[in-house]
């Protein structure tokens, strides 16, 4: 890993052994994209990459000279108003009104390390030999602004880390009306853009088309990064499969509205752009004020979209998540939400506990309906004061029963919410994002706290400190089951309001870093009504993310196989729950609803005191097999081998290897039967050619050659005379584990 510069030929290279990212600096002081790519060997220099090109009906920089348009240069941080016509990175409106601005190369610095990004999520490194950093400053002379782009390279993973501040060195206010994280434009338009959308309940849907002329964008304008849309966008080749062919991801470290656009100009040159929605964003940048944008993350694989998705997961659990949930075993949790919803009392959960410890599960996790009155989704939301009617010993009384059956204990909260039904409500009626003088509407009959303003977030944490400080509380779940609409803050001066979403997501992630710097061993998960916040913004504080508020099995493949496009499966909260299904009413057999759930954090979200003494067995060897399997799973390397999204999708399959290649464990799932079929077999991959592994349901070791390039043989599953296959029917899965001999 490391970072150069060629000071003669004017060139930062930043490198490590899979990757290279080329900088040039332009004649005119801006800087020019060169290339992202595999690592590039040999001296560079500019001419390799780019040309003077003479063109007709091309505006040109300088007088006398048909060389140098913008227009025609690939760039690493463009503006508007100098000869390039396509979307900017950067527009700030200045008191006279006009929005040129011209941001030339001054300074560098080459830092070993990464420094922090001030009250923002992003990766970062406990040693700091595990990243280098190349600063640089460009600055506006007329207007004494000095922007500083950040890049991050890091020693083993073919990823940059990009972020950019902006200081205001002079007098004058101007308005931010656009500053992206990242721009980059690259050589051609031979790509499909590949998103992951959806909505409640089906999250993260993988949707490809191929680039075109014009503006391709997905974004969120909903106060949270959202269901419909992840931050996250891949370009991949035509050719590109799993294990082979070229693809490029973005990924924006951001939980609130965000833009990711792709643009295609007449050459066929793709610019990318990704950071905080310009749509309804501005912000005031006074004198010797600085703002500081997210950090978004580039990363490229020349051999195929498997190992891009291994990228991400790699760089987000060794250098995102907090340091103590890289190791520490995440517990098999069972939650009551699906089990009691807010019906329940003490001896209920007490019952649940009971059986689930008997099970071999390790967390409780009480959800909605603990506090002030929430006996429905009209009231409780803001009073975090424990119910006594339902839980006559407090938070700490049924804590420490939990714990005392030798099971840890956690808790559900909502802090950014509140109902008008509450005590804290009639405290505080204007403290809701709206409009005084207009409607508030309302989701879930909630409304949103002004989290923009500090003293909300400071009474938010003083009431959660109450419960949280004398109460052996393991875990939080942190909810978050609605979008901000009427966005108008009552404390926040004209100039300021289109800062106000920002300044939201700053105050959630301002209470995280309170809450965890108070409680560094309480294991954090979020959730937005499911999967409404999954970025990997907050993965920085909270390790796990609920996936979905769809536990149904088959609904499941989808979504935890378009998931895994960029999160670990280490981050994807999983549960086995009841048939009939809550959310589309289907009953799967038990068998597959845990070979599911396996890959991810896994847990139970049942009544399991109504459940009979064979599926109580089964769950218990569930439980018995993911605790063997939980390192593996959890710190392995995924590999994708079956597609939902493809063919009729009726069969998926996916695996996770150690990283040494000793260890492996595969999931096939099929959704209906097939009448009459002929033999079949699933091709392995990750594994070690040359090795020979004992795989489960096999006498003899196999070798991973024979493994990977034959495949698995598999007996078709009957459907007619032989009633005894235990394989026939709909809805059937099959899990192997596999071992090095
Ligand atoms: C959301 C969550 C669920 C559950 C409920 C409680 O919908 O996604 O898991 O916690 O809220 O109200």
């Amino acid at each position: 890993m490391k970072v150069e510069y060629n000071e003669e030929k004017k060139l930062f290279h930043l490198y490590n052994k899979h990757l290279s990212y080329v900088i040039g600096i332009l004649r005119n002081g801006h800087l020019g994209h060169f290339y992202l790519g595999k690592r590039l060997y040999g001296p560079l220099s500019e001419d390799l990459f780019r040309r003077d090109q003479g063109r007709a009906a091309m505006p040109y920089v300088y007088e006398g000279d048909m060389g140098f348009s913008l227009n025609l240069e690939r760039q690493e941080y463009p503006s508007y108003g100098t000869t390039d016509f396509r979307s900017p990175a950067i527009d700030i409106i200045q008191k006279k009104g006009s929005r040129i601005v011209d941001f030339k190369y001054d300074l560098h610095r080459i830092i070993q390390g990464k420094p922090p990004l001030e009250g923002l999520p992003s990766t970062r490194v406990s040693n700091t030999k595990d990243a280098m950093t190349l600063e640089i400053d460009l600055v506006d002379m007329v207007l004494d602004l000095k922007l500083t782009l950040c890049y991050t390279v890091f020693p083993d993973l073919p990823v940059v880390a990009r972020s950019v501040r902006l200081e205001n060195m002079g007098l004058e206010t101007f308005n931010i009306d656009r500053i992206m994280s990242l721009s980059i434009d690259l050589f051609d338009d031979n790509w499909e853009w590949t998103q992951l959308s959806g909505d409640w309940a089906r999250e993260r849907y993988l949707r490809s088309v191929a680039l075109r002329p014009g503006i391709q964008s997905i974004g969120s304008l909903r106060g949270a990064s959202s269901a419909q849309h992840n931050p996250f966008v891949m370009l991949k080749r035509p050719e590109t499969r799993e294990e082979s062919g070229e693809a490029i991801g973005i990924s924006l470290v951001y939980s609130g509205n965000f833009l990711l656009q792709g643009e295609v100009n007449s050459d066929g040159v793709t610019r990318l752009i990704s950071g905080i929605n310009p749509e309804g964003f501005s912000w005031n940048l006074k004198s010797k004020e600085v703002f500081q944008t997210p950090e978004a993350i580039i990363a490229y694989s020349g051999n195929g979209i498997g190992p891009l998705s291994r990228t991400f997961h790699d760089l987000f659990h060794l250098y995102l998540i907090p340091e103590k949930w890289q190791k520490s075993p995440r517990p098999v949790l069972i939650n009551n939400w699906e089990a009691t919803y807010f019906n329940f009392n003490e001896e209920k959960i007490l019952s649940l506990a009971k059986s689930a410890k008997s099970l071999g599960i390790e967390l409780f996790v009480l959800d909605d309906g603990w506090f002030g009155s929430r006996n429905n989704d009209t009231q409780g939301l803001g009073d975090w004061f424990v119910n006594t009617k339902k839980l006559p010993g407090g938070i700490a009384g049924i804590a420490e029963k939990i714990e005392s059956m030798g099971m840890k204990f956690g808790l559900w909260i909502e802090p950014e919410m509140v109902n008008k039904d509450t005590e804290f409500f009639k405290c505080h009626p204007d403290w809701l994002i709206g409009d005084p003088k207009r409607t508030y509407s309302h989701q879930r009959n909630q409304y949103v706290l002004d989290f923009s303003r500090k003293e909300v977030v400071d009474a938010i944490f003083d009431q959660l400190t109450k419960v949280l400080d004398d109460v052996p509380i393991s875990y939080i779940k942190w909810d978050m089951n609605r979008n901000i609409t009427e966005p108008f803050s009552s404390s926040l001066t004209a100039e300021k309001q289109g800062e106000l979403f920002h300044r939201y997501i700053l105050g959630v992630y301002n209470l995280y870093e309170r809450l965890i710097n108070r409680y560094p061993d309480i294991l954090f998960e979020s959730c937005a009504s499911g999967g409404g916040r999954f970025d990997p913004g907050l993965l920085y504080y909270a390790p796990q993310t609920w996936t979905s508020d769809n536990t149904d099995a088959i609904e499941r493949l989808k979504i935890q196989y378009g998931t895994s496009m960029v999160y670990p499966i280490s981050s994807m909260g999983s549960h086995v729950s009841a048939v009939p299904n809550h959310q589309v009413l289907r009953e799967a057999p038990l068998k597959i609803r845990g070979d599911v759930a396996y890959f991810g954090t896994f847990g139970y979200e049942l009544d399991l005191t109504i459940l009979s003494e064979e599926e109580m067995s089964e769950i218990r060897k569930q439980v018995e097999f993911f605790k063997e399997y939980r390192s593996l799973i959890h710190h392995g390397s995924f590999y994708r081998l079956l597609s939902p999204f493809e063919n009729s999708g009726n069969e998926t399959a996916w695996m996770v290897v150690s990283k040494d290649r000793s260890e492996a464990i595969v999931g096939w799932y099929q959704i209906l039967a097939n009448a009459n079929r002929g033999l079949f077999k699933l091709k392995l991959t990750g594994l070690d050619s040359k090795k020979m592994y004992q795989i489960s349901d096999h006498k003899e070791p196999i070798s991973g050659s024979i493994l990977m390039d034959f495949g698995i043989l598999m007996n078709p599953a009957h459907t007619g005379l032989d009633l005894d296959n235990s394989y026939g029917g709909d809805y059937q899965s099959r899990i192997w584990t596999i071992k090095a001999v």
